[in-house]
């Protein structure tokens, strides 16, 4: 009789082994916006391009929430989340792609002429973000081929979309998936030499004392000078009359002695 307790069963017994969902990572979704969405698709819009805004000279992306909102409403534009995790609420957003089929009002500064002279019916892609905590791990690419795979679908001859030459990591992305420079527009750049037209910083005064001030320190300064200036008072010291002076009764310093009395002159009738 054989032993069917699960100590004696070989561990790699398929119809045993407890059910694995086939993907241990999990899986991505993608999914067309609501306007549900759009807060938490504006926030993290924000997030993806941080680091990139502070690097460009380009217009900053996203670029305003109005925009953004008014998008929403614009017919011909698709825009498209990706999630993972569990489906509903608790998904959380990885990536974001937008599209449009015509020049719209973000791109109104291109010839629509380059492209119908050369036949091409292009689809723009106008936003391409992965969350960071994300990037380098497929998402970017299942966004690109997506939105390739809606421009089979609708008849599109090119994706076409703008990025900043010093976005090494999105330049990288591109060309590694054969995109090719189509115009020769750079952002060019060459420091003028000239003077500064602001003055250097310069070394703060002290405060002057106001009018008032000048007043007190005056009266406080005479006020000191009169004490010091005014004589000692001197102790009279009254001698009984007919005291003589003692023998070692010295003079004071600096008094001075009478002065000799000059003879008098004879007069004329006298000599
Ligand atoms: C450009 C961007 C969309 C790419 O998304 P992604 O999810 O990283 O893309 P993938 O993972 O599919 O591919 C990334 C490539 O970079 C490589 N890579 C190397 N080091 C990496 C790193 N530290 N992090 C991410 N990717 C890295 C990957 O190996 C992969 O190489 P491959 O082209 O040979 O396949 C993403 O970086 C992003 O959202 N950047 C910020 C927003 C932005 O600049 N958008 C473009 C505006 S036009």
């Amino acid at each position: 009789m054989s032993d069917e307790t699960a100590e004696n069963q070989a561990p790699d017994d398929a119809s045993t082994r407890p059910h694995k969902p086939p993907h241990a990572e999990p899986l991505v979704r993608v999914r067309r916006i609501h306007r549900r969405d759009l807060n938490r698709a504006w926030e993290f819009l924000k997030l993806c391009f941080r680091a990139v805004n502070r690097e460009t000279v380009e217009y900053q992306r996203p670029r305003s929430k109005r925009r953004f909102l008014e998008v929403y409403e614009e017919e011909g534009v698709e825009q498209l989340l990706f999630e993972a995790g569990a489906e509903g609420d608790a998904a959380e957003i990885v990536g974001y792609a937008e599209c449009a089929f015509e020049i719209t009002g973000s791109d109104n500064w291109m010839n629509e002429n380059f492209f119908t002279r050369r036949g091409m019916r292009p689809m723009f892609v106008e936003e391409l973000a992965v969350h960071p905590d994300y990037q380098g791990r497929g998402v970017g690419s299942f966004l690109l081929e997506q939105l390739e795979h809606l421009a089979r679908v609708r008849g599109c001859t090119h994706l076409v979309l703008e990025v900043a030459e010093n976005n090494k990591r999105a330049m990288q992305f591109y060309r590694a998936r054969h995109f090719q420079k189509l115009d020769a527009a750079v952002f060019m750049a060459r420091r003028v030499d000239a003077d500064e037209e602001l003055l250097p910083p310069r070394p703060l005064k002290r405060k002057r004392a106001s009018a008032d001030d000048d007043k007190k320190t005056a009266k406080k300064a005479s006020a000191k000078k009169t004490a010091a200036e005014r004589p000692a008072k001197v102790a009279k010291v009254v001698k009984p009359v007919g005291e003589k002076k003692s023998v070692g009764e010295k003079k004071s310093v600096g008094e001075k002695k009478p002065a000799k009395k000059a003879p008098a002159k004879k007069t004329a009738a006298e000599a």
